[in-house]
């Protein structure tokens, strides 16, 4: 669910008078919004025809992409970011699977709750236990998930680092069919994880407001250099507690701007307790947290900076 007013702030608009103007031009707009309390709930039909008109995020054309979320360093919001633009992407109306490949299973926890078990996991579709679309899971409209299994840990003794991203790129994604893949991964550079990295369009890294996930980030450049990468990468700030905080990550940062090539996401993501106490619910309540919480605007706003990306490499390639 996503409200006008949210939308309004991700977007930097003043008030929320063009959405609703654009809302009122539309021929079916009762079908597209409705009323919440003191909220404006727009549907995910109505972000396809508006990010597409919009003249600050002309949003066109996202499909099949594949983004990877990484850094060195644990703990940085790695696993939180990517549910949160799971759900704001899925509630725009794009199609969206999220790959928990990390065996600590935290994205299938966040997504489904504390005490969710899964009954397929990766490692279960590469060793041919199950098909891919036999591990799929609903999570919500538009938003599926491949969820995690401690098995995940033994996916290099199942499938050869060579092999690895052929395998994900045409057993795994190219057999599903979705408008965003968001893919996360431990704090690692195992070879699975830099295979995951290396069929990525984007890789999302997430960085605080500290030295450690500053040198954690730095690792993976220097990989991904190494490696050849091609793709964009984008940095988003987590965990932000004020100006003089942001001020500091940003010249934590500045060095490896200057050395590798990427960008920084225009918003961050200030901290927000209600993100822990929305994980350590039973229900996978990531999905249902208060409309009004912080990390709602910053999310979209995050959401909105990659689809508006990711739509312009898509341009690019035409
Ligand atoms: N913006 C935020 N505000 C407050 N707490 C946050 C924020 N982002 C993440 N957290 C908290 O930080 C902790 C680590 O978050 P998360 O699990 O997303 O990190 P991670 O990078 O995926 O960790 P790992 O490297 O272990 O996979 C969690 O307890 C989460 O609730
Ligand atoms: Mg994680």
């Amino acid at each position: 669910m996503i409200t006008a007013t949210q939308l309004r702030n991700a977007m930097g608009l003043q008030t929320n008078e063009s959405i609703l103007k654009f809302l009122d031009n539309l021929p079916n707009s009762e079908d597209l919004s409705y009323k919440r309390g003191r909220s404006q709930v727009l549907e995910p039909e109505f972000f396809q025809q508006y990010l597409k008109s919009s003249r600050k995020n002309p949003i066109k054309n996202v499909h099949n992409k594949i983004v990877s979320i990484a850094n060195n360093k644990g703990g940085v919001g790695k696993t939180s970011t990517t549910a949160l633009v799971a759900y704001k992407a899925s509630g725009m109306g794009y199609k969206t699977i999220v790959i928990d490949s990390d065996p600590q299973g935290n994205l299938t926890n966040y997504l489904l709750g504390e005490e969710y078990e899964a009954e397929y996991s990766l490692y279960d579709v590469f060793k041919g236990y199950c098909t891919v679309k036999e591990a799929l899971v609903k999570v919500s409209n538009n938003l599926y998930i491949i969820p995690s299994t401690l098995d995940n840990e033994f996916i290099s003794e199942a499938v050869s680092a060579v092999a690895l991203p052929k395998m994900l790129k045409s057993n795994i994604v190219g057999e599903l069919d979705a408008d965003l893949f968001l893919i996360d991964t431990n704090p690692s550079l195992s070879d699975m994880n830099l295979a995951i990295h290396s069929i990525a369009d984007m890789i999302l890294t997430i960085v605080n407001n500290d030295s450690s996930s500053v040198k954690g980030l730095k690792h993976v450049l220097s990989k991904l250099e190494q490696l050849g990468y091609e793709g964009s990468i984008k940095a988003v700030f987590n965990k932000i507690d004020g100006r003089e905080n942001l001020a500091q990550v940003t010249e934590r940062i500045t060095p490896l701007i200057e050395k590798f090539n990427f960008s920084i996401c225009s918003k961050y993501m200030r901290i927000d307790n209600e993100i822990k106490n929305a994980q350590m619910n039973i229900n996978g309540a990531m999905g249902v947290m208060d409309m009004s919480s912080k990390c709602q605007t910053d999310s979209l706003s995050i959401t909105l900076d990659v689809l508006n990306d990711l739509s312009r490499q898509s341009e690019v390639l035409q």
